[in-house]
């Protein structure tokens, strides 16, 4: 037994649906590697509610936090409060979706060469505070619409959102995309996105905090386009991209819309982190429709994992194994059918495995 090796515990939710079809041999792959993982399995949705009686139970919640970090499949529904807390519980406000074009991806695009982007969504604020109510509970406040110019209660019956911007949240968030881009080769650019014509004083402020921010990174250079401008360039010329950062909605509709750029969803990795937590999933949902097939691309979580083991410190099997996935690309003989190959979830993990002589 190596005596310097530091053991690390990631907890596993294998998710619901199709997404176990993909954390099972992400797991079993990184377990190979034999880097001295310890993994624990917190019961989570309709399994833990048949054990204990609750969707997200306290034994559930510890096993997420005595772990090191958290390997998420994607939930449906009922596991919907265990997202809940490695989001808001767990603060992790910085949710990191890198968008790589992997030479041998079929991507809609001619010219995906060089696509090397991460968006930096705000994980936490925005429209996702969670409060939604009835117009007509607003009448108290006598809210003034700018452009409707009446009152927003006498607009009629219908329901309203709260859009929350603070100054914590988009520092936090703004300074970790500046850090990530000193980090990245190449290109250092961070473009700030937002709709701040239409909403100067939420989106307003997230550029003026942006604003402020780039001034402590002269190494890096600072760009800003209002959010609907910015997906047309995104389309057009993606590859004059490095770290662009945003708020939640925009991120979550973003992210995946550059995922399509490269491939599909299937290829999109996602880490979620905050101060002193951080768990990894693949951007897309849990494939109901390819559920039980088999079929189901891995290349999402398998670089979600990279993602992960870099984290926990990892580096050189996290540089091995996107190496290896993107071997399999380069070579094409091994794909899943969402990228025009016969290859099963398995066979493409093998084929990966084989490359990291594991
Ligand atoms: C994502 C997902 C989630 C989100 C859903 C499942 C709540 O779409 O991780 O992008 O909107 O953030
Ligand atoms: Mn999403």
């Amino acid at each position: 037994m190596n005596q310097t090796r530091v053991s690390k515990t990631i907890a596993v939710i294998e998710g619901d649906d199709a997404a176990p079809e993909v954390i099972q041999p992400t797991v079993e792959l990184i377990d190979r590697m034999d880097l001295g993982i310890t993994w624990t399995y917190p019961l989570v949705g309709e399994a833990a509610k048949a054990e204990t009686g609750k969707s997200f139970p306290d034994v559930s919640r510890a096993l997420i936090d005595q772990a090191d970090t958290t390997l998420f499949g994607s939930t449906s529904g009922s596991s919907g409060s265990s997202l809940l807390y490695l989001r808001w519980g767990k603060k992790t406000f910085a949710n990191v979706r890198p968008c790589l074009h992997l030479p041998g991806c079929s991507s809609p695009l001619a010219n995906p060469e060089g696509i090397d982007f991460v968006i930096v969504r705000e994980n936490l604020e925005d429209l996702y505070v969670g409060v939604e109510g009835q117009l007509a509970d607003l009448a108290p406040l006598n809210l003034v619409g700018r452009t409707i110019r009446k009152p927003i209660h006498e607009l009629g019956v219908g329901r309203f959102a709260i859009k929350a911007i603070t100054r914590e949240g988009s520092e936090r968030v703004i300074r970790f995309a500046f850090e990530l881009a000193r980090t990245r080769d190449g290109q250092k650019r961070v473009t700030s996105t937002q709709k701040h014509n239409m909403l100067p004083v939420t989106d307003g402020y997230f550029l003026e905090i942006a604003r402020e921010i780039a001034t402590e990174y002269p190494d890096i250079e600072y760009e800003t386009f209002i959010v609907d401008d910015f997906a047309c360039r995104m389309i057009v010329q993606p590859q004059h991209f490095d770290v662009i950062v945003m708020p939640n909605l925009y991120g979550d509709i973003l992210s995946d819309g550059a995922a399509g750029l490269v491939g599909s969803l299937g290829l999109a990795a996602s880490g979620c982190y905050g101060e002193d937590y951080a768990y990894f999933e693949p951007a897309h949902g849990t494939a109901p429709d390819i559920a039980g097939k088999g079929i189901i691309n891995p290349t999402a979580t398998l670089l979600s994992a990279c993602m992960m083991l870099k984290y926990l410190d990892f580096e050189d099997a996290a540089t091995h194994l996107q190496e290896a996935i993107a071997s399999v690309y380069a070579e094409g003989k091994r794909l899943t059918p969402d990228q025009g190959g016969t290859a099963s979830t398995l066979d493409f993990c093998a084929a990966t495995a084989e490359r990291l002589n594991i």
